[in-house]
């Protein structure tokens, strides 16, 4: 979407599958976090740094009406404090956003108490971590969703501070494009989306489309890790015309990780856009949720079985792997598996059904 375009504008295909992701997630993480069980926290803030206006041209709702929807379809209204933030950059986006509200909730379902609506102009990069601080977010869990136009300007500072304060995720939109375009051009304000490292810039040396995509990828995976978020999940949305956006989610939490690949996995096919998991030497698209295509884990984890030591993998280890390292859910494992077993690229230490206690290992080439 241009800068100086118009808002606002049509909703993409990205952008609905997207929203069906964060509304998924959002059902399980306001409940986890708020919904009086033994562990609930006091208050909790959801904050935009790259908010938008509140809609598209069709009249979909933007992602921060979303958000205050599922908060109120998923926790009584006596839950603890909710704190909604939103940054944006563009004066017509935090009009529109202002207005949105208003239209969306006409009776105001919360008090301003228990749950404030801070709508700010500015940049992420400029607002954000002192609107947190402002509104007394920190101590408690954020989930930051920082939804630029894929060019990521946000600093790691609020990424570290994000990573360090408890319960707290993020989920960014990378485009890798507007970094493979312009890497020529790019000065150090873009080498500060990685943390201030310049590997990134070695795609200026490859030749494969893939592999620059895989390589940016990779770079802000990193960054993200070394400003301390222990577990990443990436996936890449691509829509019917074949272009591609991914989300890089963090967290410091399986159970968040968990729940993230959950609500990947149910996002509706009807948005028409696939997913793929970027580590898939063959680019396949995972495009049916109900029955997922599993080529692309079974050749993920022919990789890793062929890497790893002679003796095999157990299936228990294969699971994790591929929760904490591709875009499949555990329970995708056996299944992806069972083909390679039967083709004889693996060997299982049992005869029959593969299970949780299998070991398996690459077959001798013959
Ligand atoms: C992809 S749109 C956000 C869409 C919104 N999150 C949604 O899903 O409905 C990106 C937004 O970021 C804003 N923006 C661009 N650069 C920014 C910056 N550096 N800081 C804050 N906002 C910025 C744009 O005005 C635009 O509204």
């Amino acid at each position: 979407m241009p800068v100086d375009g118009p808002v606002p504008w049509e909703r993409a295909e990205h952008t609905g599958a997207k929203h069906d992701i964060y509304r998924r997630y959002l059902k399980r993480w306001f409940p986890i976090l708020l919904g009086g069980a033994r562990n609930a926290y006091p208050s909790a803030t959801y904050a935009e740094g790259f908010a938008g206006p509140g809609v598209y041209a069709g009249g979909e709702p933007g992602s921060p009406i979303i958000a205050m929807q599922t908060l109120l379809q998923t926790v009584s209204s006596e839950s603890p404090v909710v704190r909604f933030l939103f940054v944006d950059d563009d004066p017509r986006c935090i009009r529109s956003l202002n207005e949105q509200f208003v239209a969306a909730f006409p009776t105001r379902p919360r008090a301003h108490d228990t749950t404030p609506v801070v709508i700010v102009d500015g940049t992420c990069t400029d607002q954000l971590e002192p609107q947190l601080d402002k509104i007394g977010a920190w101590g408690q869990p954020i989930l930051a969703v920082l939804d630029s136009w894929g060019n990521v300007p946000i600093s790691y500072q609020l990424l570290k501070r994000l990573a360090g304060n408890p319960a707290t995720e993020v989920i960014v939109t990378l485009g890798p494009q507007s970094f493979i375009r312009f890497v020529s051009t790019l000065g150090p304000a873009a080498d500060d989306v990685f943390g201030g490292a310049a590997t990134w810039r070695q795609i200026e040396h490859m030749t494969d489309g893939a592999a620059k995509r895989q390589h940016v990828l990779t770079c802000y995976r990193q960054t993200l890790a070394t400003a301390g978020f222990t577990f990443l999940l990436d996936f890449e949305l691509i829509d019917r015309r074949g272009e591609s956006l991914y989300l890089v989610f963090g967290t410091n939490h399986v159970r968040g990780l968990e729940k993230m690949k959950d609500a990947l996995w149910e996002v509706d096919p009807v948005y028409g856009v696939g997913f793929r998991d970027p580590r898939d030497e063959q680019s396949e698209a995972l495009f049916n949720f109900t029955d997922p295509h599993l080529a692309p884990l079974s050749r993920l984890l022919l990789r890793e079985i062929q890497r790893g030591p002679a003796q095999g993998a157990r299936v228990h280890d294969l699971r994790q792997f591929a929760l904490h390292q591709t875009a499949f859910r555990p329970e995708h494992v056996i299944r992806a598996l069972t083909p390679l077993r039967d083709q004889g690229s693996i060997q299982a230490d049992t005869p029959g059904a593969i299970r949780i206690k299998t070991m398996v290992r690459a077959a001798a080439e013959r």
